[in-house]
């Protein structure tokens, strides 16, 4: 068959495949045969670059991080709706439209998707622009961003319009979520308070490969153009799906008052099933004639309102406050509660996630708190009972020493946490280490979990990660419930683990803020532990993905003599701490020992290309120009300040044409 036919073909049927599979939710063939085809057409198109298409299945992610996102107008401003709790406001709104229509009208109810809003514009059936509402006027160009989201369609389908708007709600679902705040735990980042924040939070991620990971979700709720086939809202959303964009299912035409409530109380227990969060109802008048005779105020359209769920409370008693220290030493406040009834479960705790907020709630032993669990998974104390308080318990205060160990806590500038500084001998921290340096992602060591590490830790076997390979067969034979088939078992895992690859024990080490893709960066960065721990700032920061923050927390990691012996000892023990060479595979040693660093932008290959290139030519990414840097390659609009700093120290600089020649 014809090659360009083939790839034509394999792109219409993947595009229907994502369509069956991310908006109808039905899909038709196998996520393996899926990936098949994907295949297939990323080699194809591999092989006939001349078939580049950027509205391809296989052009979702691009490779461009972004330094920040372009502001671009609003064809139309994004509106917000009027807000309320009250049904009776509902029945009043109602009332209002229908002595102003003097005539039959109908009311669309529709759930109110809980994200963040986005507008959608489609130029010729082509996704071109994709803005966040901003301040309804001016919002930021998440284009690259949003073509991850596979329920958003790059191309249209059918019989659309020219030119047309989208606006929907970008979602995170639960299950998306919760996987993710898990993980967020596991390696002590911040949590996500709700899927709200983490969808709006995701789209704002400054790398669409990270987007792509956040497996986002994308709901239509209203459609703006100059030629749409009908003048009935419910209609275009029809026609909307069929173009290929994903709307909700539980969109429905009402004619009287009494449909509208039972559609709100049906929906006020049933959306807890649905898999993405709601927080009310959005009821629309359907006919846009009869949407303009309505008009707007001010702020929003007459035609629409928006009705709130409440956010489901309970009032309950403060019994005391813990404090729990993490793997990092990160001390996170935890209220211990009289148990209550809250959206279907029992609460017995919650979290204070800070002192800021303790001291904001003035809270004190005894008090009665409120709780709520609006769109959080973790309840939150949001308020206290201070008419219910007769007898005055003692104000919590946050420590100012380590619960576990007694070493004064610190709190890093700009961050609302406090921690125990003491890395190596605070014993939650001390196991915390060895459970993250012995999980899946990190070394895999089989048959040491929470429970026999806290044992062996209890028994004096255990007290830092490198403690891991000196266990013995008998002495773990010994413990409880451990026997000596599961001994043997550990001590197999323990030398599989010797074959971990560098990047991977580097995640191990467990550096503070160096999570599982930054360790990946820096070891393709820089290839070996010694070269790490000989690294200076310039060089950190230069790493993709790696900042002041971390590049200080590494530099910090590697003063202390502690880690250094921890990390003397694993070389001995015989774990990988070097990259493999057909991972690193230097094309030539042209730019061995020069220190190069980039600026600019660039029309022949991307900057992390360049990067790359450097690199794999042995030379070395700097972020800032200093006496040392060897040259500049600069593309255009370098910035002023690194200029004028060349000029002063004369460093030489070239452009993508000479840097490309000299590779040559
Ligand atoms: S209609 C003029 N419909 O709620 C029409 N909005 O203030 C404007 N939202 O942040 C919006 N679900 O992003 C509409 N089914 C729905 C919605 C919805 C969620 C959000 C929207 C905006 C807020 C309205």
């Amino acid at each position: 068959m014809d090659v360009i036919l083939q790839i034509q073909q394999l792109r219409e049927e993947l595009e229907k495949h994502n369509y069956n599979y991310y908006v109808l939710s039905t899909p038709t063939i196998t996520d393996r045969e899926f990936d098949e085809k994907m295949h297939l057409l990323e080699r194809l198109e591999k092989e006939n670059p001349e078939c580049y298409d950027p509205t391809s299945p296989t052009q979702r992610v691009g490779s461009d991080l972004t330094k920040e996102f372009r502001q671009v107008a609003h064809r139309y401003p994004m509106l917000s709706l009027a807000n309320t709790y009250s049904e009776g406001e509902v029945r009043d709104w109602y009332e209002r439209i229908r002595k102003t229509i003097e005539g039959p009208f109908e009311v669309v109810c529709e759930l109110k998707f809980d994200g963040t809003s986005i507008s959608l514009y489609y130029e010729k059936g082509v996704l071109t622009r994709a803005v966040t509402r901003g301040d309804g006027v001016m919002g930021d160009d998440v284009t690259a961003n949003v073509r991850t989201i596979k329920s958003v369609p790059l191309k249209l389908w059918g019989n659309y319009p020219d030119s047309v708007e989208f606006r929907g709600e970008i979602l995170m679902p639960w299950a998306v979520f919760d996987a993710l705040n898990l993980e967020r735990e596991r390696q002590e980042e911040p949590l996500f308070a709700n899927p709200r924040n983490a969808a709006s939070g995701s789209i704002k991620q400054l790398n669409p490969a990270v987007v792509a990971e956040r497996k986002l979700d994308a709901y239509i709720y209203y459609v703006l153009g100059e030629s749409l086939p009908s003048t009935l809202h419910s209609e275009v959303l029809h026609y909307a799906r069929e173009w290929g964009m994903k709307t909700s299912e539980h969109v429905k035409v009402c004619h009287s008052v009494e449909e509208i409530m039972e559609y709100i109380s049906y929906w006020d227990k049933q959306r807890k099933l649905l898999p993405v969060a709601t927080d009310g109802i959005v009821l629309k008048v359907n006919d846009e004639r009869q949407q303009r005779i309505l008009g707007m105020t001010a702020k929003s359209p007459r035609w629409a309102i928006a009705y709130k769920f409440q956010a489901e409370s309970a009032c309950t008693r403060l019994n005391e406050v813990t404090y729990q220290v993490g793997r990092t030493g990160a001390v996170t406040p935890v209220a211990n509660l009289d148990p209550v009834q809250l959206s279907g479960t029992i609460v017995k705790r919650a979290s204070l996630h800070n002192a800021d907020i303790i001291e904001a709630l003035d809270l004190h032993i005894g008090d009665m708190v409120f709780v709520e669990k609006g769109g959080e998974i973790i309840p939150k104390i949001t308020g206290v009972d201070k008419e219910a308080r007769f007898l005055l318990g003692d104000k919590v205060s946050f420590p100012q020493k380590c619960p576990e160990c007694g070493v004064a806590l610190v709190r890093y500038e700009g961050e609302a946490a406090h921690y125990c500084p003491n890395e190596t001998s605070c014993p939650p921290q001390q196991k915390g280490k060895i459970e993250h340096f012995v999980s899946r992602k990190a070394m895999r060591i089989e048959g040491l979990g929470t429970e026999t590490i806290a044992l062996l830790f209890q028994n004096g076997l255990l007290r830092n990660i490198a403690d891991v390979y000196d266990l013995k067969v008998p002495d773990l034979a010994r413990l409880e419930g451990l026997g000596l088939k599961s001994a043997y078992k550990i001590k197999e895992s323990c030398e599989a683990s010797k074959e971990v690859p560098f990047e991977r024990v580097l995640f191990a080490l467990g550096i503070r803020f160096v999570g599982e893709t930054t360790a990946k960066k820096i070891a393709y960065a820089i290839h070996d532990i010694d070269s790490l721990i000989q690294a200076s700032y310039e060089q950190l920061i230069a790493i993709d993905e790696v900042g002041e923050r971390i590049a200080r927390s590494i530099m910090l990691h590697f003063s202390q003599a502690e880690n250094l012996e921890i990390i003397e000892r694993l070389r001995k023990y015989g774990l990988q701490m070097k990259m493999e060479e057909d991972k690193i595979t230097p094309q030539s040693t042209i730019l061995q020992g020069k220190s190069i660093v980039i600026s600019g932008t660039f029309s022949l290959h991307s900057r992390d290309e360049y990067k790359e290139m450097i690199e794999k030519n042995g030379g070395k990414n700097l972020a800032s120009v200093s006496a040392k840097t060897d040259f500049i390659l600069a593309g255009e609009n370098m910035g002023r300040a690194k200029l004028e700093k060349a000029r002063k120290l004369g460093v030489h600089i070239i452009n993508e044409q000479e840097f490309l020649e000299m590779l040559q």
